[in-house]
This record gives C-alpha cells, structure tokens and sequence, in this order.
C-alpha cells in the first residue's frame, strides 16, 4: 500500500483524510499528545484493521476520540457528574476517560472489556475533523506494537509507511506522551496511566483524592510492562554513579552537564518538564539511529511533575 503524506495546513488534504475514514481505511492523525492511529469507531471492520496494522493483539482496548461533550453518551453509560467536571475543566485535551461502555458501541473497539477510553482531542485540525464529520474515531497511538509512539510524521512514517492509507502531517506533537487516564468507573477514581494532566491536578478539580498508582501494576490489557521501546537497549543512570561502558558504543540521554563527553554520543535533555516530555521519544528514536549498543537516560528528578516521564522511562528500559 502506498501510504498518503497529507498536509494539515491543506483543507483539501484535511478533506481527503476526512473520507479515507469515512471509506473504512486508516489514517495517522497528529493529537496534542502523540499521533494516533485513526478509524471510523462506528465501522467494526475499519477497526479491526488498527490491530492489523499495529501487531497489537485484539484484547488491547481502543481510546474512542469525540469532537463534542455530547457523543459521550453515544459511546459511554452510567456517567458520573464527575466525567462532565474533568471534561469541562480538561476537554479539549490530554485526560481520557474511563467509563462503562454504552450497548451499542462495537466490543471490537473495547477489546471486549464492558469500559471504554473516550477523550476529546485538542489538536485544531484533529477537532476540525471531529466537528465536521461528525465521526467518532478509534485511535491508539501511531506505532507497532510495543514501539515508540511517534511525535512526528516521519516517525509514523519510518514505522507504519505502506501499511495505512494516510499520514495527516501536522508538525511535532504539543506534549509528546500520551493521554493520562482516569478511571471513573468506580470509586475512589484512579489514574491508570499518568500524563500531562496529574493526579493532584484531577484531584483539586473534583474536590476528592483521586488515586494514583506509583507502579503501574494495574491489570488491564493493553496495559503491559514492557513499552514505548525503542530497538535498542534502554538503561536508566545516575549521573554520579555511571555505570561502566565495557567497551560498548553508548548514545546518552543526560540533564547534567557533560564534564567529557568524548565517550558517549550525548544528547542534553532539557530540564523543563513540559519541554522534556516533547522531547523524549524523538529523543529515543534518534538514539536508536545512532547504532550504538545500549541508550543510558539518566535518571529525572523524582517528582510527581515528572511521574509520566518516569512510567514511559521505566517501561522503554524493561525488556520481557
Ligand atoms: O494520548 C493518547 O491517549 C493517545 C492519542 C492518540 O489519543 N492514544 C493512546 O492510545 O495512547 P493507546 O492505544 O496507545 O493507549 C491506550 C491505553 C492502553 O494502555 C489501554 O490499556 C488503555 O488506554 N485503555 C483503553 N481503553 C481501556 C479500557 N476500556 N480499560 C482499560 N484500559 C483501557
Ligand atoms: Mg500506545
């Protein structure tokens, strides 16, 4: 298949991406947050060509994305007053939900749990084609199974060129990880992946606790240790306790300055957060490009602003 290079500053291009989901295929979309992997949700069968795409098994439930508060009860039952709080405090953006799923949304897109993600995406194009669609669309994040979630359209490229229809290219995504998700389903509310958005942020805004797992052990499919790994071997470091190189071709990630930076190909991370974030997996996937035998990322500060980056860290550093 040759895959489409769309310009989202081209309305026409928008248009094009607009009926090449509407027609059943798939077309890379850049969010605020990385970019997903699109398809009609109401369309089963253009669905099911995500897990085709992506490698990832078909239990691994999908975030549906919406371009209006009200499609939620298209999609979702039960809604607490708590899912229109965060929405009207966080929509459009990076916080996705999690609710019981409405009877007649297709299981495909759950994986077959009874809960579904749902979030309203704040890249204007993203919305644009929400709103004027109509649609609701599936979307997992842009990267085989496992992989790096791309930043970029090149990214998308380099990775799933040739196995969708389209790539909609709208520059570097804003934040760089991923949604942060909040289970509304039961209380007391927990986060069950961190993101821009954090649990103290959700939990002043509800005017409750809202829990959030240090380790993410939760137990949902899709939900697995090993993750966002780039090809080659992630290890976290302490700057004044680096390991010994052995002989190997080390690509560094550092925040501290470099006193000889000779025996690595280093790359200085930024020390902002936000800025951080927007970096990383680029960061990653160029280190990956570099052909040297392990990536060390030293270790960030161990502070909730920094808990997403730590998960994505922890994962991209596990290999099972
Ligand atoms: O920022 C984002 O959320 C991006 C953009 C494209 O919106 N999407 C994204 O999707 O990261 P994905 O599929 O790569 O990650 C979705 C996560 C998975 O870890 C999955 O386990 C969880 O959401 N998830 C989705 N539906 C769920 C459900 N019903 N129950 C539990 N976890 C669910
Ligand atoms: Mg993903």
């Amino acid at each position: 298949m040759n895959t489409l290079h769309l310009s989202a500053r081209e309305q026409k291009d928008i248009e094009q991406a607009k009926q090449i989901l509407a027609s059943g295929e798939l077309v890379a979309i850049p969010t605020e947050t990385v970019y997903g992997l699109a398809a009609d949700a109401a369309n089963p069968e253009a669905v099911k060509k995500i897990f085709a795409a992506k490698g990832r098994p078909a239990n691994h439930p999908l975030i549906v994305h919406i371009g209006s508060v009200e499609q939620l009860t298209d999609w979702t039952t039960d809604i607490p007053s708590e899912a229109y709080t965060i929405a009207s405090a966080y929509w459009p953006g990076p916080v996705t939900l999690l609710l019981n799923k409405a009877p007649q949304a297709t299981p495909v897109v759950t994986g077959g749990l009874d809960t579904i993600g749902i979030r309203m995406p704040a890249h204007d194009v993203f919305s644009t084609l929400l709103q004027s669609s109509g649609m609701a669309v599936a979307a997992p994040s842009a990267n085989p199974y496992k992989k790096l979630s791309p930043t970029s359209a090149e990214h998308v490229l380099n990775s799933l060129g040739g196995k969708i229809a389209a790539v909609l290219d709208g520059g570097d995504c804003a934040h760089g990880l991923e949604s942060t998700i909040i289970d509304l389903t039961q209380k007391p509310f927990r986060i069950l992946r961190t993101g821009p958005i954090t649990a103290a942020q959700l939990s002043e805004t509800l005017g409750e606790e809202v829990l959030s797992p240090k380790a993410h052990s939760v137990a949902v499919p899709g939900n697995v240790t090993s993750h966002y790994q780039p090809n080659t071997k992630v290890r976290l470091v302490d700057a004044e306790n680096l390991p010994e190189t052995n002989g190997n071709k080390i690509a560094y990630l550092h925040l501290t300055p470099l006193v000889a930076s000779a025996e690595f190909t280093a790359k200085q991370m930024p020390s902002d957060v936000a800025q951080y974030s927007h970096d990383l997996y680029r960061s990653l996937d160029d280190a990956d490009k570099w052909q040297c035998d392990e990536i060390w990322v030293e270790r960030p500060p161990v502070t909730e602003e920094w808990f997403a980056v730590h998960d994505r860290l922890n994962r991209a550093q596990s290999k099972l």
